[in-house]
């Protein structure tokens, strides 16, 4: 475990990477995804950042209190509902008008529903696609942002997906999208899944960006807010019992900026010759982390809320075996086709 004390000491470090580092947290206006934003806020000189969802209020108490810890820093809401990747789409192009790089990428959009098979206007099931496919979505639209990034100091190009690494289980790999055999459990076993490798995906192909999916552990969110009462009241009848197990608030936010932003979780091959570009320095004592693939410093990592590695290794091994990458990886690019088709069609129906 990463001591809190060498945490809070590498993110101060953050200021030495200058002013005007860009962030985007998609899932920034509640929880995990607020905590992580207000913590890179507090640490960085200048910083300018985007929170993306649909809750204007909330971004607007966020953009407020963040003022309050760092008046250099500007925070815009976008509003979006990241169920939809069209929406996704836009919400890249409006990011693009305005940025010419982005240094950091931190995902946290998700839900806690009794449904079902919920699906969208792109026959997505929209809590898949928060927690797996939006996510891919707006890596693969910033990815020229993320790469402008490394060209100019200080070369500092990082993402994170904040889901539950090291939580993996069997995947059905005849219904990776699970068309037709959706249940909750295996929702969030493939985006688990799918979201590590990924991150090993990206990482080969884009060696001077960081690729890191975390786990938080339990923290106290708004996570729960669109189950029905009789399902809430238990949740918060149960929470102060939990709370001796829980993550706070700030130090949630600490230790997944660390992180998002330690050397400890290098580029395959950082860009320029920054000692920055490759992450904040290592703390004293602690070494390069071992990568998904099994290789140290591969770029792409499976971190537990403590700075850990994790990941279930001998059913990572058995589906690395298996070429579980390559599946996963041209699995997704053929439902970006099939949304691009469907919203193509849509455009010229308008
Ligand atoms: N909390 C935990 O103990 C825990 C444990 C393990 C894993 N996780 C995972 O960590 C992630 C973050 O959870 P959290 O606890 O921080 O939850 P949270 O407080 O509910 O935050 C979720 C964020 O996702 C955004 N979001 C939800 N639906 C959206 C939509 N349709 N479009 C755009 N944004 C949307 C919300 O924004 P708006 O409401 O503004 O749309 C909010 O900013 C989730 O993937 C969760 O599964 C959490």
């Amino acid at each position: 475990m990463v001591a809190l004390d060498i945490v809070h000491a590498s993110n101060a470090q953050l200021r030495e990477l200058g002013p005007g580092l860009v962030a985007l947290f998609v899932g920034g206006t509640s929880g995990i995804g607020e905590y992580t934003a207000k913590a890179f806020v507090r640490n960085t000189v200048s910083p300018h950042v985007y929170l993306v969802g649909r809750n204007a209020a909330a971004a607007e108490r966020i953009i407020h209190e963040c003022k309050a810890l760092n008046h250099d820093g500007n925070v815009e809401f976008l509003k979006a509902d990241v169920t939809e990747l069209g929406e996704v789409d836009r919400v890249c192009q409006e990011v693009g008008k305005r940025e010419k790089h982005i240094n950091l990428l931190v995902q946290s959009q998700g839900n806690m529903t009794l449904k079902g098979r919920d699906e969208n206007s792109e026959g997505l099931d929209r809590k898949f696609t928060l927690n797996y496919y939006s996510r891919m979505r707006f890596i693969t639209n910033l990815l020229p942002l993320l790469r402008n990034a490394t060209s100019t100091p200080p070369h500092f190009s990082r993402i994170l997906s904040i889901l539950s690494a090291g939580t993996e289980g069997r995947v059905n790999f005849e219904d990776l999208e699970l068309k037709n055999t959706f249940s909750r459990m295996r929702c969030a076993t493939h985006t688990i899944v799918m979201n590590d490798f990924m991150a090993e995906e990206f990482a080969a192909r884009e060696p001077r960006t960081s690729f890191i999916h975390s786990a938080p552990l339990a923290v106290n969110t708004g996570l729960a807010r669109e189950l029905p009462l009789w399902a809430r009241l238990p949740i918060k009848a149960l929470s102060p019992l939990m709370a001796p197990f829980m993550v706070g608030a700030d130090e949630t936010g600490a230790r997944q900026l660390f992180i998002a932003t330690s050397g400890l979780f290098p580029p395959a091959k950082p860009a320029g010759d920054s000692v920055l570009a490759a992450g904040v320095p290592v703390p004293k004592g602690l070494s390069v982390a071992k990568g998904a693939n099994g290789k140290v410093g591969s770029g792409g990592y499976l971190v537990n809320w403590n700075g850990e590695i994790t990941g279930k290794e001998a059913l990572l091994k058995e589906y690395h075996d298996k070429g579980v990458g390559k599946i996963v990886w041209e699995h997704t690019m053929g439902i970006f086709d099939r949304v691009e088709k469907i919203n193509q069609a849509k455009a010229d129906v308008k």
